[in-house]
């Protein structure tokens, strides 16, 4: 009937209905963003739009001072006032937990008047509503509002309605205390594991003290600090990508992305939305808008690895970042600017890839400023031992092992051999050993089967059991004789056999016995004379009687 719609019921249920729209756009603005401070302001314009709200005061606490975080209808210098827990009514509602109402403002002489803050309080009576913001029980800040004074509001109600609002405020801090702390957790964790980079990419992290290797130091010291596109050269496994790491983490753009491709990895169809990522609908399942790696790289160093296999369409592109610095997202027309410098890797002969037609000359000439040749392992035979050295540590530490040495006859076979797959070989070989390893010694046997025949040449791969017997008995034969300093007699001991064996196995294995004789002792200081035999007595005489 419409003489129930005027009446008091119909007043109530608009009001509510109002107050469910009010928190259902108080819930949007305080999950909208993760921007609190912008979330309370709109929360405070949506109370005065949609209630008989006048201004409206959010405080925090911090430090153990109530600072104001964010005001609507107040003069602008509100902003800076801070109250103490206890002080004012704003104070006296967080130290109590509890809602305070002030009906009339102009009766209530306890009121902190501010009265810059309240210019037209004189003319229009207000009522003043202040909520605690609660979280785990606790005030940590208050909800304050002016309303305009009605002599019938019914302000329990008032009370319970505001207190929702503040209850979802004090939900949105929990929710940014959680956030706040995982990306306090993650940046934690980001700086030390750049930290960690910078580390293992540092110079003293690339093991090697040959020639070839020193100037390969020097020409990344070299290059390092410039923005010049560097082309890494080297077999396989030679330790390129590493380089191309102490490059960048010894560059000014060492706090800035190191951002690596494998172009070999990647299918050509795929390569070029990787490089220079796609516009929304630049084809089926394209979204929205990606970044290519090139965009991720921004400011640090794009590492083209295997750049001899990328097809011909994309060397194009390349090649006009390369000259232009700018390029184009696939499906897109807007062009892409970056500030990226360009690191390329090859284990490929370029010269026959161009020759052939596989690879366009502009573009290796544009890639070819700066180009460092990593020597293969076998060329630098002292390297070599400092790295088995270096991996034995490493994997005896992730392993959990000790072992403490690689006994001559391994290190004979380490040196022999001509490790194709170069220091990746290595670095495998000496991780199959320590984990085959079950003492404190690495021993031949130990080493993978390409290893084990007498020339390692790598053509034999299987081996049979005649051959690796006769590797392991040579190999402790020569580690007795290694342990004895070449003594016959005492390495038969220690092996449990005769010398007569021990001597017929030697000849057998063609051992050299000779290379494990202790070098000739001489005393540091030479004896001025030989002293007389009387002395020699006497003077022990003295000694044993002390
Ligand atoms: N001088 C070195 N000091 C320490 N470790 C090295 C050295 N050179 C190579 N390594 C290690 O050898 C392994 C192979 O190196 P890397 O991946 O850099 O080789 P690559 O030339 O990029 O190989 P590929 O051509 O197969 O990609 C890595 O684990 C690397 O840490
Ligand atoms: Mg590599």
């Amino acid at each position: 009937m419409p003489a129930a719609r005027t009446g008091p019921d119909a007043s109530t249920t608009a009001r509510d209905a109002q107050r469910l729209s009010t928190l259902l756009e108080v819930s949007q603005a305080l999950s909208g963003t993760l921007n609190l401070k912008s979330s309370l302001q709109r929360l405070l314009q949506t109370l005065i739009r949609h209630h008989s709200v006048v201004r409206g005061m959010i405080t925090l606490l911090r430090d153990g001072e109530l600072h104001v975080e964010a005001v609507e209808g107040f003069e602008d210098r509100a902003r800076t006032i801070r109250f103490k827990v206890g002080e004012g009514i704003t104070g006296k509602v967080v130290e109590s937990s509890k809602p305070i109402v002030v009906p009339r403002v102009s009766k209530e002489p306890t009121f902190l008047n501010l009265a810059p803050r309240r210019p037209e309080q004189a003319k229009n009576e207000m009522s003043f509503i202040c909520v605690p913001i609660l979280q785990n029980r606790q005030a940590v800040g208050a909800l304050a509002v002016d309303l305009r004074f009605k002599p019938e509001r019914d302000y329990d109600s008032s009370v319970k309605f505001f207190g929702v609002v503040s209850s979802m405020i004090g939900q949105a801090l929990n929710v940014q205390k959680v956030v706040e702390e995982e990306r306090r957790r993650l940046q934690d964790e980001n700086t030390h594991l750049r930290q960690e980079l910078r580390e293992r990419y540092d110079f003293s992290n690339i093991i090697g003290t040959s020639g070839p290797t020193r100037q390969m130091y020097e020409q990344v010291a070299q290059v390092a600090q410039t923005n010049t596109t560097v082309l890494i050269r080297g077999e396989s496994g030679t330790g390129k990508e590493l380089i191309a790491h102490a490059i960048h983490y010894n560059s000014l753009r060492a706090k800035k992305p190191f951002v690596k491709v494998s172009c070999a990895a990647l299918p050509d169809t795929l390569i070029e939305s990787e490089l220079f990522g796609y516009e929304k609908g630049a084809f089926t399942g394209a979204n929205a808008r990606k970044k290519g790696r090139f965009e991720m790289a921004e400011g640090g160093t794009l590492f083209l690895d295997e750049i001899g296999d990328i097809n011909l369409s994309t060397q194009v592109k390349l090649l006009r970042v390369l000259q232009e610095r700018e390029f184009e997202r696939v499906g897109g027309t807007e062009s892409v600017r970056v500030n990226v410098r360009l690191i390329a890797a090859t284990n490929k002969d370029m010269e026959k890839a161009i020759a052939d037609g596989t690879f366009r000359e502009d573009l290796y000439y544009r890639l070819n400023v700066f180009t460092i040749f990593v020597p293969p392992l076998r060329e630098r035979k002292p390297d070599m031992l400092l790295l088995a050295d270096h991996f034995l540590e490493k994997f005896s530490r992730e392993h959990s092992k000790v072992i403490k040495r690689i006994s001559t006859p391994a290190i004979d076979m380490l040196t022999a051999y001509h490790w194709p797959g170069n220091v990746r070989e290595l670095e495998n070989a000496l991780e199959r050993a320590v984990l085959v390893c079950d003492g404190q010694v690495i021993h031949g046997h130990h080493l993978p089967p390409s290893l084990q025949t007498a020339d390692s040449s790598g053509t034999v791969t299987r081996v049979s059991l005649k051959d690796a017997v006769a590797a392991f008995e040579r190999d402790l034969i020569q580690d007795a004789l290694k342990t004895t300093r070449g003594n016959r007699a005492k390495a038969a001991r220690l092996l449990d056999t005769t010398e007569r064996i021990l001597n017929y196995k030697v000849r057998g294995y063609g051992i050299d016995v000779r290379r494990f004789k202790s070098p000739e002792r001489r005393p540091l200081l030479e004896p001025v004379r030989e002293l007389p035999r009387e002395l020699v007595r006497d003077t022990a005489a003295a000694v044993t009687s002390q």
